[in-house]
């Protein structure tokens, strides 16, 4: 070993010892003729002092430790002279009075400093990726995530379930992202993809045998990114056999209060609250309803049916809803341009528009079109709730764009108005969703999970008849408005597998080739299973506080699926693409791949 302790180990009790340590050069401050390093590693820090009378070899050394350089450092341990004491760092009673000082590596001018507090635009940050993972705040957040999946993989284990790895290089899993594609040099024209998520693996050692399954599994889906999605993320995957939604869920929630218990020292009740995905929809426009706070959605459409204005009437004989929410206290708090950027909102999620109302002293309403509402203002103030100082947001239009527009107010609003405390946690399970959703594209049926997820029992009937209509065995965990994890119950029987596929538009010819050895596996033995994925990446940014997914991942992607650091995605060797029997097409107004 090259060093007895670490930066952040020594303490007062240690005064006295000869000691060495190793870390990088955080700080250097010249004190008329005394030399203070702040030394650190992933421990912590530790002042390392270098006097006047220090050998001459230190002192050239001392002088010449730039930011980030790598030392080691022997000396004795001192404590601190009474008054310079650092109640801020767990080393800050002690220094290190430094005896000798290697020097094991220099480096150049850092790009930014880590121990800075300005922090550098999140480009260079991520360009820069071993640079930023030696902020101590990053290394934060990796501990914490090492801490919870150790949290989930104990768990799981003392609940006997078996670690089993699965395939990279598979078949297409639908999850309802486009695939990774890699191709295959065997088999020119053939490809891997690489897994959505275990899904088919998983339920297939179900039907091996295994009972209970988990695993730390990589998922990679090509979509649309945002804060909180990464091409490439991890679940915590897990499948039990002979179990209903109850038993799984159970299992869940068990991992939901030992890691709140243990990260972050909360008393999770249980059982969690549940909603169905109706409820959701109704009273928050969303299937993964922030609840930390209210600001609720009230259907207004009955009201705005018996109104002539215009906007109201309209919406309403064309089947569409009005619906809106009473923000308590906010009629004085918006200013018109804050009211034109909730407008400008609402309109960015499909709404014709934004009517905000506010409600006055005397009781009635107050903004650009109040006048057209007069023949239902009491009407419109009892359904609300509203008192004088209250603000009204209302929006006419389908079902799904009031969903939409509310959903994203709430969630600006609740934000903004400061709705919530920083460090609450609200969980909860979105239950009862719907089998299908219509596909925006061509019109058809897809799954609203995955094609795998069991109606329920009394819905069975309405498969054919009414697939709009049909509940799914599924449940969704929800985090202060994150969806935190997913699960389904599954088709355990070919025949309703063989119907579901039908339904999607999946014909019996395209089944087989696709997914031939799951109906053969279901036809030979498959017990009734279940199980859920959670997303790992998401629980550590929750249970960490923090609202961006790639703060939690060492080497995440940008926004554009592109890895800053290593250039990848990459154009590769003509050579490699020969043996891979891949020509590629370049898309017109693009240069031409080195
Ligand atoms: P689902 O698709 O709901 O279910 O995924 C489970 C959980 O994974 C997380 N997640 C993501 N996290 C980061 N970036 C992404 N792009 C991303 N996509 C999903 C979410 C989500 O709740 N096979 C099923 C599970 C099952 O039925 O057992 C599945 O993958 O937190
Ligand atoms: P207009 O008569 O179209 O100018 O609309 C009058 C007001 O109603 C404007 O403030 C619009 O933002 C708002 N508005 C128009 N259509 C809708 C709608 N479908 N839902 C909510 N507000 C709307």
């Amino acid at each position: 070993m090259q060093r007895s302790h670490t930066c952040g180990e020594l303490r007062i009790g240690d005064v006295g010892k000869a000691v060495a340590i190793c870390g990088w050069v955080d700080r250097v401050r010249d004190h008329k003729g005394v030399i203070f390093i702040d030394l650190r590693d992933r421990w912590g820090r530790t002042q390392v002092v270098v006097g006047p009378a220090a050998a001459a070899a230190t002192l050239v050394a001392a002088r010449a430790a730039r930011a980030e350089w790598v030392l080691r450092v022997t000396g004795t341990v001192g404590a601190r002279p009474a008054g310079t004491n650092n109640p801020k760092l767990p080393t800050g009673e002690i220094e290190l009075v430094c005896g000798e000082i290697e020097i094991l590596n220099q480096a150049e001018t850092p790009v930014f400093q880590p121990g800075a507090v300005e922090l550098p635009g999140e480009e260079v940050r991520l360009t820069n990726r071993w640079l930023d993972l030696r902020r101590p705040a990053m290394q934060e957040n990796l501990f914490l995530r090492s801490r919870i999946v150790k949290l989930l993989r104990d768990h799981c284990d003392e609940l006997g379930f078996i670690d089993v790895e699965t395939p990279m290089l598979g078949r297409s899993t639908p999850e309802g992202a486009r695939d990774y594609l890699v191709p295959s040099r065997l088999d020119h024209g053939c490809f891997f993809a690489l897994p959505q998520s275990p899904q088919l693996y998983k339920q297939l050692l179900m039907m091996a045998g295994f009972d209970r399954y988990v695993q730390v599994a990589k998922c990679f889906r090509d979509e649309d990114l945002r804060a909180d999605r990464q091409p490439e993320f991890t679940q915590l995957d897990l499948e039990m056999s002979f179990v209903a939604a109850d038993d799984v869920m159970g299992v869940i929630e068990g991992l939901v209060r030992r890691t709140a218990w243990e990260i972050l020292g909360l008393d999770v009740s249980l059982p969690l609250p549940r909603l169905s995905y109706d409820e959701c929809m109704e009273r928050f426009g969303h299937d993964a309803p922030d609840l930390r706070y209210g600001l609720e959605i009230v259907d207004l459409t009955a009201l705005a049916a018996a109104s002539d204005f215009r906007v109201f009437r309209g919406t309403v004989e064309g089947g569409g809803r009005v619906r809106g929410i009473q923000v308590p206290g906010a009629a004085a708090r918006f200013s018109r341009k804050e009211l034109d950027d909730l407008t400008a909102l609402a309109v960015e999620a499909g709404a014709k528009g934004l009517i905000w109302l506010k409600c006055e002293a005397d009781g009635g309403w107050s903004g650009p079109v109040a006048k057209n509402l007069a023949g239902i203002a009491a009407g419109l103030q009892d359904r609300l709730g509203c008192e004088p100082g209250d603000l009204a947001l209302i929006v006419a239009d389908s079902f799904e764009v009031t969903c939409k527009s509310l959903h994203a107010l709430r969630k600006r609003l609740g934000a903004d108005l400061g709705l919530y405390e920083a460090h609450a946690m609200h969980f909860s399970w979105v239950v009862d969703f719907p089998m299908f959703a219509r596909d925006a594209e061509n019109g058809g049926w897809v799954a609203m999970h995955h094609p795998f997820t069991a109606p329920r029992p009394g819905d069975l009937d309405l498969l054919e008849s009414d697939p709009a209509a049909c509940r799914a065995l599924a449940y969704d965990l929800v985090i202060n408005g994150s969806e935190a994890g997913g699960g389904t119950i599954r088709i355990h029987d070919s025949a309703t597998q063989e119907r579901v596929f039908r339904i999607m538009g999946i014909s019996p010819e395209l089944a087989r080739e696709r997914f031939g050895f799951l109906l053969d596996a279901l036809r030979s033995g498959a017990p009734p299973h279940g199980g859920i994925a959670l997303g790992i990446d998401r629980w550590v940014m929750l249970f960490g506080g923090l609202d961006n997914i790639r703060d939690v991942i060492a080497f995440p992607k940008t926004q554009k699926a592109a890895d800053m650091m290593t250039g990848a995605p990459a154009a590769v060797e003509p050579k490699q693409l020969t043996e891979l029997g891949v020509r590629v097409l370049v898309p017109p107004g693009k240069p031409a791949p080195p």
